[in-house]
């Protein structure tokens, strides 16, 4: 085997498990630090880069109160979100691995990385709704209504035939943990307050390795699967992509309400949001890692796949 081949050769497994995972060597705690007052004069909540309508003026003229406020509506959001993504999809996703229910033989070694990137992803919900349940209780956040995007996922599945799930709920899981990585990278290199730094730095470190692992399953998987398959998980693909990609318009308008802002402001401040070529653009720029991950699968030498990718936009013609 030459050199070069060799670092090509994937490996199926999370690295050093047992000496890197956040569940197995990161003993912080996620309680707010004490001098969260003071912090708050100069750090953020969350990355206004995040929360995407900051520099809207009507927001600018309400003032410094208003945006923590709203960077900590998105906190709070962003992590539920995370704690039902990992239980009810990603792990759900790992469980089709473990279990065989992708009908192909699935090697050893990708089997107990599957197993470990489970208890990855259960700590990560524990330590995402331990921040949430504080910053929540600190606001008065009562009104915490499950994410569009988490809504609009288990409503796919519901309409996919029962033979078709396990291929479907494995393509969910690739596409999440392919951009996850990404959101989080953007996110930690802002100055936030400590505690939600310190806790979105561990997911990160545990993504990283994640997204490595899902892109090579996924080629091992493209391999095998037979032609009709491979169709069947080329429209599944276009679909998932495009809803982790959606606005939650509704959760907005209700995040903007909780500060004063009326119907009619409102509209006015999400506005661009909502538009077409907004929802490509974050696309195009959150699944570098995906297409990628698909691009080394071969899954683009097929002509049907790069038209039906290229007419929605998603990539170049
Ligand atoms: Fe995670
Ligand atoms: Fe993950």
């Amino acid at each position: 085997m030459t050199g070069s081949t060799f670092t090509q050769t994937p490996c199926y497994t999370l690295g050093d498990w047992d000496n890197k995972a956040a569940v197995r060597v990161r003993k912080d705690d996620y309680r707010l630090p004490e001098d969260l007052e003071q912090q708050l004069w100069v750090r953020d909540w969350f990355p206004p880069a995040f929360v995407p309508y900051i520099e809207h003026p009507l927001i600018k003229a309400a003032g410094r109160s208003i945006v923590q406020r709203l960077e900590a509506n998105h906190l709070v959001y962003f992590l539920d979100y995370t704690t039902l993504l990992e239980h009810r999809v990603v792990n759900r996703s790992v469980e089709t691995i473990v279990h065989g229910e992708l009908d192909v033989t699935i090697p050893n070694m990708m089997k107990t990385a599957a197993l470990q990137l489970y208890t990855d992803e259960g700590y990560h919900a524990l330590f995402s709704n331990e921040v949430a349940e504080q910053v929540a209780a600190m606001y008065g956040i009562g009104d915490r209504q499950t994410p569009r995007r988490i809504e609009r996922l288990l409503g796919m599945i519901d309409k996919i035939h029962s033979k078709h799930r396990p291929l479907a709920w494995f393509l969910m899981g690739f596409v999440s943990e392919t951009i996850i990585a990404k959101e989080l990278l953007a996110i930690t290199r802002e100055s936030l307050v400590s505690t939600v730094y310190r806790m979105l730095r561990n997911h990160l470190e545990d993504e990283a390795r994640h997204s490595r692992y899902f892109s090579e399953v996924f080629q091992f998987l493209w391999a095998v699967l037979a032609p009709p398959q491979r169709d069947q998980a080329a429209r599944m693909l276009l679909e998932i992509i495009g809803l982790y990609f959606e606005p939650d318009a509704s959760w907005l308008m209700s995040s903007l309400a909780s500060v004063g802002f009326d119907e009619q402001s409102s509209r006015l401040i999400i506005a661009d949001l909502l538009q077409p070529d907004a929802h490509i653009q974050r696309l195009r720029s959150g699944t570098v890692s995906t297409f990628a991950a698909m691009k080394k699968a071969r899954f683009f030498d097929n002509e049907h796949n790069r038209q039906l990718f290229s007419q929605a936009g998603f990539i170049d013609g």
